[in-house]
């Protein structure tokens, strides 16, 4: 096989032909799906007239092509597995292809697929090729017409963009739809979905006075899971008419729930196609993390009708132009409907864990790439949620309603464009005023700046001095980094813990600033300071970084307890926990025994016995820094340390604070109704925090708490909280019973024997790797599933830390297993999840080497470009 080659931002050139209308008409089957397309062409101004039309084409089967009706002869175009050359074209014409396709043998779930027996589509961002011939880029919009034919019985329904026109009955039981999308669009937003399908309808009111019919399309069986999406949906829509002024733009707006996806959604312009899991829910079968994150995604996708839609990308490279600051309103959209402290730290979380993880991998990338192989293996962390904090900078830097000026402005000005980064960026320049070409690197630079302070007090000149320096460690390809603008939110707090008044050059600050830090190093004096403050840095994470600080244990507690700002606070108890695990770690190390200190126990007890004002808050505050997040923090990696440090503490608390807990589990027990609301949710995750402690002591009163909780099967929070800790103590017989009952109850649910088989595999004992390999053999299993493989081997790889690291190698070898199958089946699925095999630099010398050795087993293999990419990264 040809290596395959990389593709640069630099080389970009404009489209030498534009596609004006696209009409498409499909007569689906199975296995042989026509598909005839026609397009008016023209060509673009200054390109010359002898310009060959090269259109993409994925290993399409051509039957037909011809030019203004005029069927070309073969020396006349070039058909190879990616493209279709025509020599010479007319300056405006129009071009017919037909071509078949097999969508019930395509498992890479891009282009035209089934599922459940469901035709759909998803080609974002490459996959329309697989579809039709065509200049597959965003930068060539058309207006659609699609027609769909089916059979009446098996897709009684036939859902394209658009609107609706026309419909009618054909010979042998066949029926045909035809839709209209009036407004021009890259082809990567096509969609198509014929099926078997029910909805459920709701009506909205446009702020400008239009009707739109919404629905929402699932099978049967799921009708009673849709009503919390459709709910999410009108609060998205009224959201954005009154945060960002943006308002929808058709009279229909539809979901499709599809079981087998490999995203979570799918943007598609007015036919929004969704992972199953990530619209459907119900107290029954879905946990209130799951309600938020689809309140969230169905946000997401709806917000993507202005950015992405109306306003989308010049190039793949752009990509974070809408990722970016289309999760960025996500992100407001939930702090705005929820707990916002709780989103925030939410956010943070993630992004310090997985996003840094990657920023300082092989495959580290800017937010904005300037060179890929496979474009489906950027939509990453790094694009998505780093690019969101670049946008929130802005927004930070800008203040509200000026950013809201330059968001305005964005979509006012390119309207019906595909545009650049810079093109965002420069509004929000244009309107505030203030040169952003210094903030560009955040797009270009890849790689977590770490910022380290220095601090000083002079008591006799009443000064405090800060001395911040920036520094980002090298990444692949980029090895020299320049200085970036790092916005440091700040305050300083007085002996009583109240904010002091800053003054920086004579000028009064309030109580709370923002530093700009725009060199490697920087000082900050500020002045009429009467005694050496406690600084608060990095407030509501004001920038994408890595602070070292060092605050000593009293100090990070006095935060705690008084910092003004929520983040804070609740970071400050992080980095204590923090300092409290790195001693545990150190003990476990020298074979010492660990012994939890009383500052910290006392710490944590004060927290459960003081009556919380935000129990939201306190859950989170009562949660200890994750094995990802420990292992962040490390030069080298300690696998085991970390986990047996974080197990003992958990335990010891849950044993010396025993009472503490078991009066807040009682307490917060409630029997209304019910509903994913801020107050329950909150309420929910406070006692489920408690119950895991009490279960952590190992007392047979605690599993007794769990197991009532368990069979009193009040709505899946409780009872998938409650089967977690039965199933993860370390005698099985303790959750046997309950994970059979489970299995049994739910084997008609996909969704929830995820959560049967996740809660399996994230058993902290040896024998989950075998409780891998005995499930996937589990008739509910299915590797082409992605959100089975999800569920199963990805909760085992990032979720069960220690049983992955085995040091064996049996959970690289298991990982390796079901890379090599998937790369064969679904490239993107696979090349998502070799990711962790890459992540060796910082592992001890045995695991690295094993690694390493389940690498390139893979890389020996026939390898997608996908897999390619990732492996051919991780072994340079
Ligand atoms: N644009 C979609 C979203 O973020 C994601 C599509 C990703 N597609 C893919 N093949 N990776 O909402
Ligand atoms: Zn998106």
């Amino acid at each position: 096989m040809a290596e395959p080659h990389a593709i640069y931002l630099k080389d970009y050139q404009p489209p030498r032909y534009q596609v004006e209308h696209t009409e498409l008409r499909f007569d689906l089957a199975p296995d042989a799906t026509r598909v005839q397309a026609t397009l008016q062409i023209a060509r673009a101004p200054g390109t010359a007239s002898d310009a060959a039309l090269v259109l993409d084409g994925d290993h399409l089967t051509l039957e037909h092509v011809a030019i203004d009706g005029q069927p070309l002869e073969p020396g006349e175009f070039e058909v190879t597995d990616r493209a279709l050359t025509i020599y010479t074209v007319p300056e405006r014409f129009r071009l017919d292809t037909e071509v078949v396709l097999a969508p019930a043998s395509n498992t890479a779930l891009e282009g035209l697929y089934q599922s459940n027996g469901m035709f759909c589509t998803q080609c974002e961002p490459e996959g329309f090729r697989r579809i039709t011939f065509y200049p597959d880029r965003p930068d060539v919009m058309a207006t659609f017409t699609t027609t769909v034919i089916g059979d009446q019985a098996a897709t009684p329904i036939l859902l394209a963009n658009g609107n609706p026109v026309e419909r009618g009955e054909l010979p042998d039981g066949r029926h045909f739809v035809t839709w209209n999308d009036p407004h021009p669009k890259p082809a990567y937003l096509f969609a198509l979905v014929a099926g078997n399908l029910e909805k459920i309808e709701d009506q909205f009111t446009t702020q400008g006075g239009r009707e739109v019919t919404l629905q929402i399309w699932v099978e049967q069986q799921n009708l009673d899971k849709t009503a919390f999406a459709m709910t999410a949906l009108k609060h998205s829509m009224r959201w954005d008419e009154e945060r960002f002024g943006r308002e929808y733009d058709l009279d229909l707006f539809m979901i499709v729930a599809v079981d087998d996806f490999n995203m979570g959604a799918m943007e598609n312009k007015g036919l929004n196609i969704f992972n199953s899991s990530a619209v459907l829910a119900n107290p029954d079968t879905t946990v209130d993390a799951m309600f938020q994150r689809i309140e969230g995604i169905v946000a997401h996708e709806y917000f993507h009708n202005w950015s992405g839609n109306r306003v989308t990308c010049r190039d793949w490279f752009q990509l974070a132009l809408k990722e970016g600051f289309t999760v960025f309103r996500d992100q407001l959209f939930s702090s705005d409907m929820n707990s916002a402290p709780v989103k925030r730290i939410e956010d943070v979380a993630l992004l310090r864990t997985a996003q840094f993880a990657e920023d300082s991998g092989p495959t580290a990338h800017p937010v904005r790439p300037d060179h890929f192989i496979e474009i489906s293996n950027f939509y990453t962390l790094t694009v998505y949620e780093k690019g969101a904090e670049v946008v929130r900078m802005l927004c930070n830097l800008l203040g509200w309603e000026t950013f809201r000026k330059g968001s305005d402005l964005y979509f006012e000005r390119f309207d019906g464009q595909a545009v650049r980064v810079e093109d965002f960026v420069d509004c929000m320049a244009e309107v505030s005023n203030l040169d952003l070409t210094q903030f560009m690197r955040w797009y270009s630079q890849a790689g977590t700046p770490e910022v380290s302070v220095d601090s000083a007090y002079d008591a006799e000149r009443r000064t405090f001095t800060l001395t911040l320096s920036q520094h980002t460690p090298a990444t692949p390809g980029q090895d020299e980094k320049a200085p970036l603008q790092i916005p440091v939110e700040m305050g300083l707090l007085d002996e009583q813990g109240a904010d002091m008044a800053l003054v920086i050059d004579g000028q009064s600050h309030g109580s709370s600033t923002v530093l700009n830090l725009d060199e490697s190093t920087k000082q900050f004096v500020f002045e009429d300071v009467p005694h050496a403050p406690v600084p608060s840095l990095l407030r509501g994470f004001s920038a994408p970084v890595k602070l070292r600080q060092t605050l000593t244990r009293e100090q990070l507690s006095f935060l705690m307890r008084h910092d003004s700002d929520g983040f804070n606070r609740w970071d400050a108890g992080q980095q204590l926990a923090l300092k409290e695990l790195e001693t545990l770690m150190a003990a476990y190390r020298h074979g010492d025994e660990m012994v939890l200190d009383e500052f910290f126990v006392e710490t944590v007890r004060s927290l459960v016995e003081t009556p919380a004002s935000d129990k939201a808050v306190l859950a989170e505050m009562l949660t200890l820094p994750t094995e990802a997040f420990i292992a962040e923090q490390q030069t080298t990696v300690d696998i085991d340390a970390i986990h047996q440090a974080r197990r003992f503490a958990i335990a010891r608390l849950g044993d010396t604070l025993f009472e503490a807990f078991e009066t807040l589990y009682t307490q917060e027990q409630s029997d209304a109704a019910y509903a994913p609301d801020f107050d329950q949710i909150a309420q929910r995750s406070l006692k489920n925090v408690a119950l895991a402690y009490l279960c952590a002591s190992g007392r047979e009163e605690a599993f007794a708490y769990a197991r009532r909780q368990f069979e009193a099967n009040a709505n899946m929070t409780d009872v998938r909280a409650a089967l977690t800790q039965l199933a993860h103590a370390g005698d099985t017989s303790i959750g046997d019973p309950a994970i059979r009952a489970f299995g049994e109850r739910w084997a008609h649910d996909p969704l929830v024997m995820d959560q049967w088989f996740a809660t399996q595999v994230s058993r902290p004992h040896e024998d989950a790797l075998e409780r891998v390999r005995f499930l996937m053999a589990h008739p509910a299993f299915s590797i082409k599933n992605p959100n089975r493989v999800r569920a199963l081997i990805g909760t085992f790889v990032n979720q069960n830390r220690v049983n992955f690291h085995r040091r064996d190698g049996q959970g690289y070898r298991l990982l390796a297993d079901v890379v090599i199958e998937l790369n064969r089946l679904n490239p993107e699925i696979a090349a998502r999840m070799v990711l962790p095999l890459t992540r060796f630099k910082r592992l001890d010398e045995t695991r690295r080497a094993l690694m390493l050795e389940q690498l390139e087993r893979i890389k020996a293999e026939p390898l997608s470009r996908n897999v390619y990419e990732v492996v051919d990264k991780a072994l340079t």
